[in-house]
């Protein structure tokens, strides 16, 4: 069994995968209620469980709520563990700590919960609610018991060591950093973000792991994706041919190991110790497919081989 990872100092330990909910109940980006609904997504709720996965990352704004209320509703009628991470939107009419206190309050009474085991700061946004107000109150919430671990979400590397900083003064580590990281998307590598959360013990959530689902390699020229992934530059005709090459590597990994691409592009991930992933799943056939990336890894020469095809994406 895979090392388990520490999130805060409250005891709350995690399997390096975990499940992300954005698409249960989100009908704008994702088409909630067109091919897959409640049913779907509570058959990917229990098979993630029954995997042995206990970490579900939400957000407030998902589904405008819808999200959260799904997974507070399955977790009511599971026996087994179920750490649920939420976010706060720092959104321009929040101006001050009671906003934090409400939308707290809110989140609670949505997932049905006394205290939410992880709570992140969704965006860095500074010009309404300065860091220090915002993370203090989140300090706050954590002496009242209604958090019990603090996260932020797409902060640059300054941003952590300053939210760090903070909460350290008032005696809360900062837990997470939840990041775009993939092998299609690299960049927290090249702006210090893997460094600097590797020098302050931050562990990384890492956030769109599939790259959308592209790393699945199910995703072909005359298969393209409905709803917002439409836009994306990656996933045009070119988009696909660009990552053909890295497809293919992961195709003749997972034949080599037994494994779909989609498990050998998590098990990239989870191999270098401290990240998370948290791949978003509308069914159990997803969800069941990707606790398949835990319980094994791949050698070393062949993590080498993806971390160098995978370079343009640095
Ligand atoms: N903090 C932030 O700013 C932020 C931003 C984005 C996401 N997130 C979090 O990260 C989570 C994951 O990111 P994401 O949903 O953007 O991208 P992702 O995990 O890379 O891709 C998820 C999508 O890929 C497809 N898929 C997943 N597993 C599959 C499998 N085994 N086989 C085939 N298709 C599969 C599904 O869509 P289709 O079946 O439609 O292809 C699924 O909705 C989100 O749910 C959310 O919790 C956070």
């Amino acid at each position: 069994m895979e090392d388990m990872l520490n999130l805060g100092d409250r005891g709350l330990q995690v399997r390096p995968l975990g499940i992300g909910a954005w698409s249960w109940g989100d009908r704008f980006f994702w088409q909630y209620g067109s091919d897959y609904g409640e049913k779907q997504v509570r058959e990917a709720f229990e098979a993630a469980i029954n995997s042995g996965i206990t970490l579900f990352d939400t957000a407030e704004v998902y589904g405008q709520g819808e999200s959260e209320r799904l997974l507070g509703k399955f977790h009511q009628s599971c026996e087994a563990p179920v750490h649920i991470a939420t976010k706060y939107g720092p959104l321009p009419w929040r101006l001050f700590k009671s906003s934090v206190y409400d939308a707290v309050s809110a989140s609670l009474e949505r997932l049905q919960l006394d205290s939410i085991p992880l709570y992140q700061v969704h965006w860095p946004f500074t010009c309404f609610m300065s860091q220090e107000t915002l993370l203090n109150a989140l300090a706050d919430e954590v002496e009242r018991g209604r958090i019990q671990a603090v996260g932020v979400s797409n902060y640059s590397a300054d941003e952590m060591m300053q939210a760090q900083q903070i909460l350290q003064s008032r005696g809360v580590p900062l837990a997470v950093n939840q990041v775009r990281y993939s092998l299609l998307s690299r960049t927290i590598e090249t702006k210090g973000i893997l460094d600097m959360a590797k020098d302050l013990g931050v562990v990384l959530l890492a956030y769109s792991p599939l790259a959308q689902g592209l790393l699945t390699g199910k995703y072909t020229a005359r298969n393209s994706p409905s709803g917002g992934r439409k836009m994306d530059a990656k996933f045009s005709v070119k988009g696909l041919q660009r990552i053909d090459p890295l497809l293919g590597m992961l195709r003749e990994l997972g034949q080599k190991y037994q494994k779909t691409p989609a498990q050998v592009a998590l098990n990239w991930l989870i191999g270098q110790g401290g990240i998370i992933p948290i791949p978003g799943a509308k069914t159990a056939q997803q969800a069941n497919d990707n606790a398949g990336a835990l319980g094994w890894n791949l050698s070393s020469e062949d993590w080498i081989r993806l971390e160098q095809a995978s370079r343009p994406w640095l």
